[in-house]
């Protein structure tokens, strides 16, 4: 039992979500996992796609017991050739995509100083471009399924005013945006779509790089609820937000992030 979460289990069970074809990009480890691991265990049947091997290898054999194994695709979302494909390969393996996870991101930290234009092209594609083209490649499904929900991963990182990336910033700010521009476009075919806003999450990535004594200290007076944020709190909100309980949800900003101020 990770702190406060009892997986033994006392959480929501989503029957809309059983059989529901579900893609997440970057869904080997982190959050992303998270989401693939949540959503399969609803009993939908999850792709996910991530560059990453080795992680995804891990998280398919630790997800065993699901009632549907989930499919991994080898798939660098920067390529946006290889994504369009990698949809078309994990619709003709879980059937039309109802649920998109729009969740591949590299926080990596950057100097303004030093951006090149290929730097600022690089982080874009990274941290926000794939959501769009990800996006336009499930619309035809979830129009001919007669509706969907797409989930696009924000970061509270730019609103907080946090330095040291601001491209990454940048990106994230836009993720809002998407939301606001498809939400109108898409609704009228029930397709929803609403940005799932992280605080600090701690995952192993975060604790590896990041998370010292200071982050900590800054966790306990800037979070109004005490402990870690872990992925499943963001997962619990995805689950939500792709099953028929938010059927009149769109254009929103959810935020879980512990209350932080
Ligand atoms: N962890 C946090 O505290 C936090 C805070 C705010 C927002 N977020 C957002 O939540 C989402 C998940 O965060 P995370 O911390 O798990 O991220 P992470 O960096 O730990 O994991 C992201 C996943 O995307 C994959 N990925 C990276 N580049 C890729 C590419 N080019 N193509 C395909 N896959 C690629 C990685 O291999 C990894 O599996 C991201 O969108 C992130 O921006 C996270």
């Amino acid at each position: 039992m990770r702190e406060g979460i009892d997986n033994t289990d006392n959480t929501a069970h989503y029957p809309s979500l059983a059989g529901r074809a579900v893609l997440v990009t970057g869904g080997a480890t982190g959050i992303g996992a998270s989401f693939v691991e949540q959503f399969a265990r609803q009993g939908a049947r999850v792709a996910f796609l991530d560059i990453d091997d080795a992680g995804a290898q891990a998280l398919v054999e630790q997800l065993h017991d699901v009632p549907h194994a989930p499919v991994y695709l080898h798939c660098d979302a920067t390529d946006i050739d290889a994504l369009q494909a990698s949809i078309a390969a994990a619709r003709a393996q879980i059937g039309p995509i109802s649920v998109l996870v729009n969740n591949a991101a590299n926080d990596v930290r950057h100097s303004f100083a030093k951006t090149t234009p290929a730097d600022f092209e690089r982080n874009i594609a990274v941290n926000l471009r794939h959501q769009y083209f990800a996006t336009q490649a499930v619309v035809a499904d979830m129009r001919a399924n007669g509706g969907g929900s797409v989930i696009c991963l924000g970061s509270t990182g730019w609103m907080i005013k946090n330095a040291g990336y601001p491209m990454y910033a940048m990106a994230k700010s836009a993720v809002h945006g998407l939301v606001n521009g498809l939400a109108r476009e898409l609704g009228g075919d029930r397709i929803r779509i609403n940005a799932l806003i992280p605080g600090w999450v701690i995952t192993e990535k975060q604790r590896r790089l990041w998370l010292d004594e200071e982050g900590e200290e800054q966790i306990r007076r800037s979070q109004c609820l005490p402990g870690h944020l872990q992925p499943e709190d963001l997962a619990r909100m995805a689950l939500f937000l792709g099953a028929d309980d938010s059927r009149m949800c769109t254009g929103q900003h959810f935020i879980v992030d512990g209350g932080w101020v």
